[in-house]
Protein backbone atom coordinates (compact mmCIF):
# COMPACT_ATOMS: atom_id res chain seq x y z
CA UNK A 1 0.00 0.00 0.00
CA UNK A 2 1.33 3.67 -1.08
CA UNK A 3 1.22 6.82 0.77
CA UNK A 4 -1.22 8.36 -1.72
CA UNK A 5 -3.27 5.51 -1.91
CA UNK A 6 -6.92 5.67 -0.17
CA UNK A 7 -8.76 3.20 1.51
CA UNK A 8 -12.02 1.95 0.45
CA UNK A 9 -14.32 -0.75 1.94
CA UNK A 10 -16.96 -2.35 0.24
CA UNK A 11 -18.90 -5.90 0.47
CA UNK A 12 -16.97 -8.80 -0.68
CA UNK A 13 -18.13 -11.47 -3.30
CA UNK A 14 -16.83 -14.22 -5.45
CA UNK A 15 -15.03 -12.24 -7.82
CA UNK A 16 -13.02 -11.66 -5.00
CA UNK A 17 -11.96 -14.90 -3.90
CA UNK A 18 -8.79 -14.59 -5.28
CA UNK A 19 -7.72 -11.42 -3.23
CA UNK A 20 -8.80 -13.01 -0.18
CA UNK A 21 -6.93 -16.30 -0.70
CA UNK A 22 -3.95 -14.09 -1.41
CA UNK A 23 -3.95 -12.82 2.29
CA UNK A 24 -4.74 -15.73 3.78
CA UNK A 25 -2.07 -17.58 2.33
CA UNK A 26 0.18 -14.79 3.18
CA UNK A 27 -0.83 -12.66 6.43
CA UNK A 28 0.39 -13.59 9.86
CA UNK A 29 -2.33 -11.98 11.06
CA UNK A 30 -5.35 -13.91 10.37
CA UNK A 31 -7.97 -15.47 12.08
CA UNK A 32 -9.80 -18.05 10.45
CA UNK A 33 -12.73 -20.14 11.18
CA UNK A 34 -13.58 -21.79 7.88
CA UNK A 35 -11.86 -24.43 5.43
CA UNK A 36 -10.44 -22.83 2.26
CA UNK A 37 -13.00 -24.53 0.25
CA UNK A 38 -15.51 -23.13 1.65
CA UNK A 39 -14.83 -19.73 0.73
CA UNK A 40 -16.63 -19.31 -2.64
CA UNK A 41 -19.93 -20.47 -0.46
CA UNK A 42 -19.17 -17.88 2.36
CA UNK A 43 -18.93 -15.04 0.26
CA UNK A 44 -21.74 -15.96 -1.82
CA UNK A 45 -23.93 -16.45 1.58
CA UNK A 46 -22.70 -14.44 4.28
CA UNK A 47 -22.09 -10.85 4.60
CA UNK A 48 -18.23 -10.00 4.49
CA UNK A 49 -16.06 -6.57 3.75
CA UNK A 50 -12.66 -5.89 2.39
CA UNK A 51 -10.74 -2.87 2.47
CA UNK A 52 -8.84 -2.09 -0.87
CA UNK A 53 -5.94 0.36 -0.90
CA UNK A 54 -6.63 2.09 -4.24
CA UNK A 55 -4.20 4.22 -6.08
CA UNK A 56 -4.65 7.74 -7.16
CA UNK A 57 -5.57 8.28 -10.81
CA UNK A 58 -8.07 7.53 -13.56
CA UNK A 59 -7.94 3.72 -13.58
CA UNK A 60 -8.28 3.54 -9.69
CA UNK A 61 -12.03 2.66 -10.23
CA UNK A 62 -11.34 0.11 -13.32
CA UNK A 63 -8.99 -2.02 -10.88
CA UNK A 64 -10.34 -1.90 -8.19
CA UNK A 65 -7.39 -1.78 -5.86
CA UNK A 66 -5.71 -3.90 -4.03
CA UNK A 67 -7.19 -5.77 -0.60
CA UNK A 68 -5.53 -4.82 2.38
CA UNK A 69 -8.15 -6.86 4.85
CA UNK A 70 -11.29 -8.59 4.91
CA UNK A 71 -13.93 -9.53 8.03
CA UNK A 72 -16.30 -12.41 6.93
CA UNK A 73 -18.90 -14.11 8.72
CA UNK A 74 -19.18 -17.83 8.54
CA UNK A 75 -22.77 -18.43 10.00
CA UNK A 76 -25.78 -16.19 10.31
CA UNK A 77 -29.15 -17.51 11.70
CA UNK A 78 -31.33 -14.93 12.78
CA UNK A 79 -30.56 -12.89 15.58
CA UNK A 80 -27.15 -14.12 15.44
CA UNK A 81 -24.38 -13.71 13.06
CA UNK A 82 -20.39 -15.18 13.85
CA UNK A 83 -17.39 -13.93 12.59
CA UNK A 84 -15.57 -16.41 10.58
CA UNK A 85 -12.02 -14.65 9.96
CA UNK A 86 -10.24 -11.53 10.04
CA UNK A 87 -7.62 -10.81 7.99
CA UNK A 88 -4.59 -8.16 7.12
CA UNK A 89 -2.43 -8.36 4.63
CA UNK A 90 1.19 -9.54 5.61
CA UNK A 91 2.88 -5.71 4.53
CA UNK A 92 0.05 -4.17 6.99
CA UNK A 93 -0.26 -6.74 10.02
CA UNK A 94 1.36 -4.48 12.66
CA UNK A 95 -1.66 -1.91 11.52
CA UNK A 96 -4.31 -4.36 11.06
CA UNK A 97 -6.51 -2.43 14.16
CA UNK A 98 -7.01 0.48 11.56
CA UNK A 99 -8.90 -2.10 9.53
CA UNK A 100 -10.95 -3.05 11.92
CA UNK A 101 -13.38 -0.14 12.67
CA UNK A 102 -14.60 0.26 8.29
CA UNK A 103 -15.22 -3.87 7.97
CA UNK A 104 -16.76 -4.36 11.20
CA UNK A 105 -19.02 -1.51 10.47
CA UNK A 106 -19.83 -2.69 7.03
CA UNK A 107 -20.48 -6.29 8.35
CA UNK A 108 -22.62 -5.16 11.11
CA UNK A 109 -24.75 -3.61 8.62
CA UNK A 110 -24.92 -6.03 6.27
CA UNK A 111 -25.44 -8.74 8.89
CA UNK A 112 -28.01 -6.30 10.45
CA UNK A 113 -30.05 -6.30 6.96
CA UNK A 114 -30.19 -10.08 7.04
CA UNK A 115 -31.47 -9.85 10.31
CA UNK A 116 -28.75 -9.95 12.57
CA UNK A 117 -28.97 -8.80 16.13
CA UNK A 118 -25.60 -9.76 17.90
CA UNK A 119 -22.27 -10.38 16.34
CA UNK A 120 -20.48 -13.18 18.07
CA UNK A 121 -16.24 -13.94 18.26
CA UNK A 122 -15.12 -17.50 18.81
CA UNK A 123 -11.25 -17.92 20.10
CA UNK A 124 -8.96 -20.66 20.65
CA UNK A 125 -7.21 -19.92 23.26
CA UNK A 126 -8.18 -17.19 26.05
CA UNK A 127 -4.72 -15.77 27.56
CA UNK A 128 -3.22 -15.75 23.46
CA UNK A 129 -5.78 -14.39 21.21
CA UNK A 130 -4.39 -11.39 19.42
CA UNK A 131 -8.04 -10.32 18.44
CA UNK A 132 -9.63 -10.23 21.87
CA UNK A 133 -8.21 -7.07 23.48
CA UNK A 134 -9.35 -5.10 20.33
CA UNK A 135 -12.62 -6.23 20.17
CA UNK A 136 -13.09 -5.83 23.84
CA UNK A 137 -12.40 -2.12 23.28
CA UNK A 138 -15.07 -2.44 20.81
CA UNK A 139 -17.49 -3.53 22.48
CA UNK A 140 -17.33 -7.28 22.69
CA UNK A 141 -17.30 -8.78 26.28
CA UNK A 142 -17.10 -12.31 27.00
CA UNK A 143 -20.34 -14.17 26.67
CA UNK A 144 -18.56 -17.84 27.78
CA UNK A 145 -16.07 -19.74 27.93
CA UNK A 146 -15.07 -23.18 26.30
CA UNK A 147 -13.83 -26.27 27.34
CA UNK A 148 -11.65 -28.49 24.88
CA UNK A 149 -11.78 -32.32 25.34
CA UNK A 150 -9.74 -35.43 23.81
CA UNK A 151 -10.04 -38.64 23.38
CA UNK A 152 -7.32 -40.91 21.96
CA UNK A 153 -8.76 -44.35 21.96
CA UNK A 154 -11.88 -45.98 21.34
CA UNK A 155 -13.12 -47.36 24.32
CA UNK A 156 -16.99 -47.08 25.34
CA UNK A 157 -18.29 -47.83 29.13
CA UNK A 158 -21.62 -48.56 27.57
CA UNK A 159 -23.53 -48.75 23.85
CA UNK A 160 -26.26 -46.58 25.60
CA UNK A 161 -29.98 -46.77 24.55
CA UNK A 162 -30.68 -49.76 22.28
CA UNK A 163 -34.11 -49.08 22.37
CA UNK A 164 -33.91 -46.07 20.00
CA UNK A 165 -33.28 -46.38 16.30
CA UNK A 166 -30.23 -44.55 15.08
CA UNK A 167 -30.35 -43.77 11.36
CA UNK A 168 -28.52 -41.53 8.89
CA UNK A 169 -30.51 -37.70 8.98
CA UNK A 170 -32.93 -36.99 6.11
CA UNK A 171 -34.46 -33.51 4.79
CA UNK A 172 -37.64 -34.67 6.08
CA UNK A 173 -36.12 -34.65 9.31
CA UNK A 174 -35.12 -31.06 9.56
CA UNK A 175 -38.28 -29.91 11.61
CA UNK A 176 -37.88 -32.34 14.52
CA UNK A 177 -33.81 -31.60 14.44
CA UNK A 178 -34.85 -28.10 14.66
CA UNK A 179 -37.16 -28.66 17.36
CA UNK A 180 -34.95 -30.60 19.33
CA UNK A 181 -32.18 -28.02 18.78
CA UNK A 182 -34.59 -25.38 20.32
CA UNK A 183 -34.48 -26.86 23.57
CA UNK A 184 -31.45 -28.23 24.18
CA UNK A 185 -29.08 -25.00 22.63
CA UNK A 186 -28.64 -21.64 23.23
CA UNK A 187 -30.14 -19.15 20.36
CA UNK A 188 -26.83 -18.16 19.23
CA UNK A 189 -25.31 -21.64 18.33
CA UNK A 190 -28.91 -22.89 16.72
CA UNK A 191 -29.44 -23.53 13.52
CA UNK A 192 -31.92 -22.94 10.93
CA UNK A 193 -33.34 -25.28 7.90
CA UNK A 194 -30.64 -24.05 5.76
CA UNK A 195 -27.59 -24.38 8.22
CA UNK A 196 -28.97 -27.81 8.79
CA UNK A 197 -28.91 -28.65 5.09
CA UNK A 198 -25.41 -27.65 4.78
CA UNK A 199 -24.23 -29.32 7.29
CA UNK A 200 -26.09 -32.49 5.84
CA UNK A 201 -24.26 -31.86 2.46
CA UNK A 202 -20.77 -30.74 4.16
CA UNK A 203 -20.55 -33.39 7.48
CA UNK A 204 -19.60 -36.99 6.30
CA UNK A 205 -21.69 -37.95 9.40
CA UNK A 206 -25.22 -36.77 10.80
CA UNK A 207 -27.43 -39.03 12.32
CA UNK A 208 -31.00 -39.22 14.41
CA UNK A 209 -31.78 -41.11 16.80
CA UNK A 210 -35.71 -41.67 16.68
CA UNK A 211 -38.48 -43.47 19.21
CA UNK A 212 -41.81 -44.18 18.63
CA UNK A 213 -43.00 -40.55 18.87
CA UNK A 214 -40.17 -39.57 16.31
CA UNK A 215 -36.94 -37.76 16.05
CA UNK A 216 -35.51 -37.37 20.15
CA UNK A 217 -31.86 -36.35 19.14
CA UNK A 218 -29.25 -35.98 16.79
CA UNK A 219 -25.31 -36.17 16.39
CA UNK A 220 -23.09 -34.80 13.76
CA UNK A 221 -19.28 -34.62 12.96
CA UNK A 222 -16.38 -33.77 10.91
CA UNK A 223 -13.09 -35.17 10.36
CA UNK A 224 -9.70 -34.59 9.07
CA UNK A 225 -7.07 -37.34 8.32
CA UNK A 226 -5.87 -37.48 12.25
CA UNK A 227 -8.77 -36.36 13.99
CA UNK A 228 -12.20 -36.57 14.30
CA UNK A 229 -14.30 -33.64 15.75
CA UNK A 230 -17.68 -34.27 17.59
CA UNK A 231 -19.10 -31.33 16.55
CA UNK A 232 -23.02 -31.79 17.84
CA UNK A 233 -24.80 -34.06 20.10
CA UNK A 234 -28.65 -33.33 21.35
CA UNK A 235 -31.18 -35.34 23.03
CA UNK A 236 -34.88 -33.30 23.26
CA UNK A 237 -36.06 -32.97 27.17
CA UNK A 238 -38.58 -35.20 27.08
CA UNK A 239 -36.22 -38.34 26.97
CA UNK A 240 -32.89 -37.27 28.28
CA UNK A 241 -31.90 -39.39 31.11
CA UNK A 242 -32.43 -42.29 29.15
CA UNK A 243 -29.53 -43.60 27.70
CA UNK A 244 -30.07 -41.87 24.37
CA UNK A 245 -26.74 -39.51 24.79
CA UNK A 246 -24.95 -42.49 25.51
CA UNK A 247 -25.89 -44.06 22.31
CA UNK A 248 -25.23 -41.42 19.87
CA UNK A 249 -21.77 -40.85 21.46
CA UNK A 250 -20.80 -44.64 21.30
CA UNK A 251 -22.54 -44.80 18.08
CA UNK A 252 -20.11 -41.68 16.84
CA UNK A 253 -16.88 -43.61 18.50
CA UNK A 254 -17.43 -46.67 16.19
CA UNK A 255 -18.11 -44.19 13.07
CA UNK A 256 -13.79 -42.83 13.64
CA UNK A 257 -13.02 -46.14 14.83
CA UNK A 258 -13.99 -47.09 11.62
CA UNK A 259 -12.41 -43.80 9.65
CA UNK A 260 -8.97 -44.52 11.67
CA UNK A 261 -8.67 -41.28 13.36
CA UNK A 262 -5.88 -40.84 15.86
CA UNK A 263 -8.23 -38.17 18.31
CA UNK A 264 -11.27 -37.44 18.48
CA UNK A 265 -12.04 -33.84 19.09
CA UNK A 266 -14.65 -31.59 20.95
CA UNK A 267 -15.44 -28.45 22.54
CA UNK A 268 -18.43 -27.33 24.95
CA UNK A 269 -19.25 -24.52 26.99
CA UNK A 270 -17.43 -24.37 30.24
CA UNK A 271 -21.05 -24.60 32.56
CA UNK A 272 -22.66 -27.75 30.59
CA UNK A 273 -21.60 -30.17 33.26
CA UNK A 274 -23.88 -32.80 32.14
CA UNK A 275 -22.12 -33.08 29.08
CA UNK A 276 -19.01 -33.02 30.90
CA UNK A 277 -20.23 -35.66 32.85
CA UNK A 278 -21.27 -37.66 29.53
CA UNK A 279 -17.65 -37.16 27.94
CA UNK A 280 -15.72 -37.73 31.19
CA UNK A 281 -17.31 -41.44 31.65
CA UNK A 282 -16.50 -41.98 28.35
CA UNK A 283 -12.79 -41.15 28.89
CA UNK A 284 -12.36 -38.10 27.31
CA UNK A 285 -9.50 -35.55 28.63
CA UNK A 286 -9.55 -31.89 29.16
CA UNK A 287 -7.23 -30.16 27.55
CA UNK A 288 -5.64 -26.49 26.77
CA UNK A 289 -5.97 -24.06 25.66
CA UNK A 290 -9.29 -22.45 26.78
CA UNK A 291 -11.75 -20.84 24.22
CA UNK A 292 -14.06 -18.36 25.05
CA UNK A 293 -16.67 -16.96 22.73
CA UNK A 294 -17.36 -12.63 22.81
CA UNK A 295 -20.54 -10.97 21.65
CA UNK A 296 -21.65 -7.62 21.19
CA UNK A 297 -25.10 -6.03 20.19
CA UNK A 298 -25.03 -4.88 16.13
CA UNK A 299 -24.79 -1.12 16.99
CA UNK A 300 -28.55 0.72 15.85
CA UNK A 301 -26.67 3.09 13.75
CA UNK A 302 -26.18 0.13 11.67
CA UNK A 303 -29.03 -2.04 12.54
CA UNK A 304 -30.91 1.06 10.83
CA UNK A 305 -28.90 1.50 7.64
CA UNK A 306 -26.87 4.80 9.00
CA UNK A 307 -23.23 4.20 10.02
CA UNK A 308 -19.96 4.84 8.21
CA UNK A 309 -20.63 1.89 5.77
CA UNK A 310 -22.13 2.48 2.72
CA UNK A 311 -23.74 -0.27 0.45
CA UNK A 312 -22.07 -2.10 -1.97
CA UNK A 313 -22.75 0.57 -5.29
CA UNK A 314 -21.92 3.71 -3.19
CA UNK A 315 -18.44 3.22 -2.26
CA UNK A 316 -17.13 4.37 1.67
CA UNK A 317 -13.68 6.07 0.99
CA UNK A 318 -11.24 6.91 3.99
CA UNK A 319 -7.89 8.91 3.07
CA UNK A 320 -4.68 6.69 4.61
C1 LIG B 1 -25.78 -33.88 27.11
C2 LIG B 1 -26.95 -34.68 26.53
C3 LIG B 1 -26.68 -34.98 25.05
C4 LIG B 1 -27.04 -36.01 27.29
O1 LIG B 1 -28.07 -36.77 26.69
P1 LIG B 1 -28.89 -37.87 27.52
O2 LIG B 1 -29.70 -38.68 26.58
O3 LIG B 1 -29.58 -37.24 28.66
O4 LIG B 1 -27.69 -38.74 28.04
P2 LIG B 1 -27.79 -40.15 28.79
O5 LIG B 1 -29.17 -40.49 29.24
O6 LIG B 1 -27.07 -41.12 27.93
O7 LIG B 1 -27.02 -39.83 30.09
C5 LIG B 1 -25.81 -39.29 30.06
C6 LIG B 1 -25.40 -39.70 31.38
O8 LIG B 1 -24.13 -40.24 31.36
C7 LIG B 1 -23.90 -40.08 32.70
N1 LIG B 1 -22.80 -40.68 33.35
C8 LIG B 1 -21.64 -40.12 33.68
N2 LIG B 1 -20.91 -41.00 34.36
C9 LIG B 1 -21.61 -42.13 34.46
C10 LIG B 1 -21.36 -43.38 35.06
N3 LIG B 1 -20.22 -43.62 35.70
N4 LIG B 1 -22.29 -44.32 34.97
C11 LIG B 1 -23.45 -44.09 34.34
N5 LIG B 1 -23.75 -42.92 33.78
C12 LIG B 1 -22.82 -41.94 33.84
C13 LIG B 1 -24.15 -38.59 32.78
O9 LIG B 1 -23.92 -38.04 33.98
C14 LIG B 1 -25.58 -38.66 32.44
O10 LIG B 1 -26.36 -39.21 33.48
P3 LIG B 1 -27.55 -38.53 34.30
O11 LIG B 1 -28.79 -38.90 33.57
O12 LIG B 1 -27.44 -39.23 35.62
O13 LIG B 1 -27.31 -37.05 34.38
C15 LIG B 1 -28.29 -33.94 26.71
O14 LIG B 1 -28.46 -33.60 28.06
C16 LIG B 1 -28.44 -32.71 25.85
O15 LIG B 1 -28.93 -32.76 24.74
N6 LIG B 1 -28.04 -31.54 26.40
C17 LIG B 1 -28.16 -30.27 25.66
C18 LIG B 1 -27.24 -30.21 24.47
C19 LIG B 1 -25.82 -30.33 24.90
O16 LIG B 1 -25.41 -29.77 25.90
N7 LIG B 1 -25.01 -31.07 24.13
C20 LIG B 1 -23.61 -31.28 24.44
C21 LIG B 1 -22.74 -30.17 24.02
S1 LIG B 1 -22.36 -30.20 22.27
Amino acid sequence: MLKHDALTVRGLHPPDITQVRRVLETSEYLHSRFEPEELPHLLETYPAAGAFSVPPGPLARVSGGTLQAFLLVNWLVPPSAWIGGFGVTWSQGAHFERFLDPLLARVDQAAAAAGARMLYYSGGDLENDWLRASLEARGFCLVTLLRSYDKTDFRMPSAGNQVVRVRPYQPSDTAAVMEVERHAFAQRWRHDAASFAEVARAYPYFVVAEDERGVVGYQFNTLDTTTGYLVRIAVHPRATGQGIGTRLLAEAVRYFQRQHILRIALNTEEGNTRAHALYEWFGFEIVSPRGFVLGRAIPAAEREGGGRAQADDGWATWNT
